[in-house]
């Protein structure tokens, strides 16, 4: 059976988080599980819906979705409610598309500590990598941070992203780092 620590390895895996809000509203956005031994946490910005729901509910899931599209919308905007599903009652909701989550039950402390509670591998690929996908979620992450660069280094750095994106990727990595211009106004 596949367990947590077989997923997750020591550093840092990038993982869609799906979160619920007391008034029951789903809610998604990129964010980094880190794991040191046998801890797992996130430095989890307190001015995110995410911390917010984490916070009030105590749950969170950590999806694995290998389409780059999902990074760039929920990064910056709300996922349509068709993205999710809902498996139980007090229970955050997934993605509808993931190939994998796990709930963990969180502790809100200087870091967001996670317990896992349960694993479910849907679906299972063989790791054909492809470094575009690793360019948009690069570039992805840049784009939320672009406010401490200094200049236009982000801008720079989202641009060598997309150029790798342009040599390497598929239609899918293409059109996400599009979207990602778009959001930002890069033109
Ligand atoms: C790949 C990636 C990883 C990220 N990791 C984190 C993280 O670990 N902690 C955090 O607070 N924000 C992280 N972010 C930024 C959040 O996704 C971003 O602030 C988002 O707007 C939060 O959405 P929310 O308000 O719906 O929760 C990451 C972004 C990307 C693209």
């Amino acid at each position: 059976m596949t367990t947590v620590d077989d997923i997750l390895k020591e550093g840092i895996t990038e993982v869609i988080v799906t979160t619920v809000s007391k008034d029951g509203v789903p809610n998604a956005a990129p964010m980094g599980i880190v794991r040191k031994g046998n801890m797992y946490f996130i430095r989890m910005y307190s001015d995110t819906a995410t911390f917010r729901n984490v916070s009030d509910t105590g749950f969170l899931a950590a999806n694995f979705i290998s389409d780059p599209r999902v990074y760039v919308i929920s990064a910056f905007q709300d996922l349509p409610p068709g993205y999710f599903r809902f498996e139980e009652n007090r229970v955050p909701p997934r993605l509808k598309d993931a190939a994998g989550w796990i709930i963990f039950k969180c502790q809100v402390k200087d870091v967001v500590s996670l317990e896992p509670v349960s694993v479910k591998v849907a679906r299972c690929t063989l790791p054909a990598f492809n470094r575009a996908f690793a360019a948009v979620i690069e570039a992805t992450i840049v784009g939320t941070r672009l406010r401490f660069y200094r200049g236009s280094e982000g801008i720079d750095k989202i641009r060598e992203c997309e150029a790798l994106v342009r040599k390497c990727g598929s239609p899918e990595d293409i059109e996400a780092i599009k979207k990602l211009k778009q959001i930002l106004e890069i033109f």
